[in-house]
């Protein structure tokens, strides 16, 4: 008897506007690259307020939802899906804590991010926090898939 089919797990990445801006789409797939994830789909594209009022449900009507809106309006950014074993934790980590100044070295924001002052953290990445959020971002940003 075979064993049951091991379903992967996949987690829906944002190389934000700030990434784009700053040349550093190559340098954090590169990352994820080298951590062996695979790379299903990738695009990038402008995305519009109610593509980001989807994506960021849990967000609307905190202090920092518009001006979060604005940056994620600022520029084209790369909507990425992931697969692998545990993907979702493990880009997560990859990318580091939220805040890019206390983020640890080694993470995607602790070594490439900063604070520059704006209005919201400008972190360079998005990583779905549960299996849950990354199903609802994926049919989000690639309903076909
Ligand atoms: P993300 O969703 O982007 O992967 O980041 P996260 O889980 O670490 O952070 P989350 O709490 O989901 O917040 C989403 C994004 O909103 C911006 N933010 N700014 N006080 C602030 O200025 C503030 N709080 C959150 C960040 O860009 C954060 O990544
Ligand atoms: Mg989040």
């Amino acid at each position: 008897m075979s064993e049951p089919e091991q379903v992967v797990e996949r987690t829906l990445v944002l190389l934000k506007p700030d990434a784009v801006a700053r040349g550093l789409t190559g340098e954090v797939l590169r990352r994820v690259e080298a951590k062996g994830y695979r790379i299903v789909a990738l695009v990038q594209r402008s995305a519009d307020r109610e593509l980001l009022a989807a994506h960021y449900a849990e967000h609307v009507g905190k202090p920092f939802y518009e001006p979060l809106v604005e940056f994620m309006l600022s520029g084209p950014l790369v909507a990425v899906v992931l697969e692998g074993q545990r993907v979702v934790e493990g880009f997560r980590s990859l990318a580091g804590a939220t805040d890019p100044t206390t983020a640890a070295p080694g993470t995607v924001r602790g070594d490439l991010g900063r604070d520059w002052g704006a209005k919201v953290i400008q972190n360079l990445v998005h990583g779905s926090d549960s299996t849950e959020s990354a199903a609802r971002e994926i049919g989000t940003w690639f309903p076909e898939l």
